[in-house]
């Protein structure tokens, strides 16, 4: 089983991001799988003109086909067989980068070659080995509200219909800014069935192509030490010891320069 993952972080190998395929992978690795990181941050990524060449003087190919990184990462993708898109949120959707990067695969399609997508929808032409290729999406955030990473989340869900490509696995990491810490773990012990559901479903990728759901509920856990805290935070009061907390950690931080 190959899995790639395209990691979408700004901050590159050193964010929260990158941390999250590595524990993904660890368990993959270890049940067999080959397992690589794409890094776009470091990747010459030039965004689409909307020039409409790949649409019609050229089909399928892009002006920037040997000019920059991106043709070659799409190669690596077609010879997957399951990708990991991560992304942290910026401003409420998934990063820039990634974007940027996604919007490439139009001229990976003529969109004159209309077609219906197997869940009904009208679509045109797809370059079928690089985007209904099987994959997970990973969404990293510094918020605990659920609508924060919701854009990033409906992204893929829709990208996954019209794409034809199995979601085999739905994975979102909130409170960011909790895990900094070296006492992380001390600190927020559900981080520990975290991390162990993390390696879980990179074994249940690499052995059964997808991630149960009873993992995904574990990996995507509030990490809060606090009973029922996926409710709990809906409530104004605990919105504002949620914000008292935050200050006093970011206090601390200072404090610790
Ligand atoms: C430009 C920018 C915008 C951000 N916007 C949001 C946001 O809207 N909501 C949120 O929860 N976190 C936001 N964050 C925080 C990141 O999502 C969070 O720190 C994440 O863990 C970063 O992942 P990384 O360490 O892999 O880069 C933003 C960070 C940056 C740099």
């Amino acid at each position: 089983m190959r899995i790639l993952a395209v990691n979408a972080s700004h901050r590159g190998d050193k964010g929260h991001t990158r941390a999250f395929i590595d524990r993904l992978f660890a368990g993959a690795t270890a049940a067999g799988a080959d397992c690589q990181v794409v890094t776009l941050a470091r990747l010459k990524i030039n965004r689409c003109l909307a020039c409409a060449k790949c649409q019609t003087t050229h089909p399928g190919r892009c002006v920037w086909d040997d000019k920059d990184d991106v043709r070659a990462v799409f190669d690596q993708m077609a010879q997957a067989d399951i990708l990991v898109y991560g992304t942290p949120v910026y401003i409420f959707a998934m990063s820039g980068l990634l974007k940027t990067f996604l919007d490439r695969l139009y001229a990976r399609g003529v969109n004159t070659d209309m077609r219906l997508s197997n869940s009904g929808l009208v679509f045109h032409g797809i370059d079928r080995a690089v985007c209904s290729k099987p994959f997970v999406s990973l969404v990293v955030c510094a918020n605990v509200e659920n609508e924060t990473p919701r854009n990033a989340i409906a992204y893929f869900r829709t990208y996954a219909r019209f794409m034809d490509a199995p979601h085999v696995g739905e994975l979102l990491r909130n409170a960011t800014t909790m895990l900094g810490s070296d006492d992380a773990e001390h600190q927020f012990p559900r981080l520990v069935q975290v991390y162990a559901a993390y390696a879980q479903a990179g074994r249940e990728l690499a052995t059964e192509g997808r991630i149960r759901r009873a993992t995904q509920r574990q990996a995507n856990q509030e990490i809060a030490p606090v009973p029922f805290f996926g409710l709990l935070k809906r409530f104004r009061p605990v919105k504002q010891r949620i914000i008292a907390y935050t200050r006093q950690m970011g206090e601390t931080d200072v404090a610790n320069e």
